[in-house]
């Protein structure tokens, strides 16, 4: 192990298929809990923390190795951008101009298309901050990757508070106008990566409206209320109470996989969404200053993929929130805006904040 920074010690986690070195860095709070981030995709590999015993686990699904990374993930644990989740057909305009961008998910564009942020190397600085330890991402997108308008400086900052927060701060700034919404995209399994589903995850999402799909999983421009539907989670409810329930929204998606509208929305850090796991007593709760969060429950894992210490990851073997701006916002004049103008700074934080009862 080489030291980059007292404290968060990094080692190589192997070359990409282009050449590019890859490290993984560690950033460990002063309760013991750790984060290892690669620069590759901005992933988070591990996440660990304590249950109602002050027993860590791995949290997060994940690969033990890059190529694993680079071929065959969903998604696990990356920073998503430029945009995340779905663009119907990959088009959208701007001040009368069409843009085209690559189709990855047919017959749409998913997270960014076909290379997304999930798949670049990112410049990684480590550094100590008062609230932990702390490791700054920056990649430079060029104009026209992917098809998106505009060259676009990103930065995503990492944070492992010593309040077992994983703190994640976006910003990017564009040269032309442009479209972008940044966020993160972890598979939690509260009870331990690879400890079976998350069906009996008890969860609370302070959301009264829910943004329905067609069978592409395209938004239909529709903000629905979602008193006495299965996507009602103002009280806490498990995620298994009624996943399975016939309803036309939860099977186009074969389970929750949708865009809730953030109640508190003001810009400003609000808590969204709460999480707890009754076995481990472990909690979860997600802040954001984001419009809304994708909450997915893993309907597309189907035990093909076997993840870090050997774990077969079978259907819905973790969930993901993911706080964002609405999917194919760009092709909805109702949802908030996500252009970005040269002189503009898009921000987004997300904290996903940990502790047991
Ligand atoms: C997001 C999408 C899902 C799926 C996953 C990755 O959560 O909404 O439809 O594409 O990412 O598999």
């Amino acid at each position: 192990m080489h030291t980059a920074e007292p404290n968060i010690p990094s080692k190589p986690f192997g070359i990409t298929a282009e050449g590019q070195k890859v490290l993984i860095y560690t950033l460990t709070n002063c309760k013991g809990a750790t984060a290892t981030i690669s620069n590759y995709g901005g992933i988070v590999t591990t996440l660990k923390m304590p249950d109602r015993n002050g027993k860590f686990s791995d949290i997060v699904l994940g690969f033990k190795t890059l190529p694993e990374y680079e071929t065959k993930s969903p998604y696990f644990g990356c920073l998503v951008g430029r945009y995340g989740n779905r663009i119907a057909c990959g088009k959208f305009s701007l001040d009368g101009k069409t843009y085209q961008l690559a189709i990855n998910n047919k017959p749409n564009s998913l997270h960014g298309g076909i290379k997304g942020f999930d798949k670049v190397v990112w410049n990684a600085i480590p550094l100590m901050t008062k609230q932990g330890p702390s490791l700054k991402l920056t990649y430079i997108s060029k104009d026209g990757e992917e098809g998106y308008p505009g060259t676009l400086v990103v930065t995503a900052t990492y944070t492992m508070t010593n309040r077992n927060e994983l703190k994640l701060v976006y910003r990017a700034k564009t040269d032309k106008k442009t479209i972008v919404n940044l966020t993160h995209h972890s598979y939690f399994n509260l009870a331990g990566q690879g400890k079976g589903d998350i069906l009996d995850h008890l969860v609370t999402l302070k959301a009264d409206r829910f943004t329905p799909v067609d069978k592409n999983l395209i938004p239909t421009g529709k903000i629905a209320s979602v008193k006495g539907t299965p996507f009602d989670f103002r009280k806490p409810t498990t995620i298994g109470a009624r996943i399975n329930e016939k309803d036309e929204q939860l099977k186009f998606c074969k389970g929750y996989d949708h865009n809730w509208v953030a109640a508190k929305f003001l810009g400003k850090l609000a808590i969204v969404a709460k999480v707890e796991d009754p076995k481990s007593g472990r909690v979860m709760e997600v802040l954001t200053t984001a419009p809304g969060f994708q909450f997915y429950t893993g309907n597309f894992l189907d035990g093909t993929l076997t993840g870090k210490g050997s774990s077969i990851y079978n259907f819905r073997a973790g969930f993901c929130i993911e706080p964002q701006h609405y999917p194919d916002s760009p092709n909805h004049k109702n949802f908030p805006s996500v252009v970005l103008k040269p002189g503009q700074t898009f921000k987004n934080t997300i904290i996903y904040r940990f502790s047991a009862k």
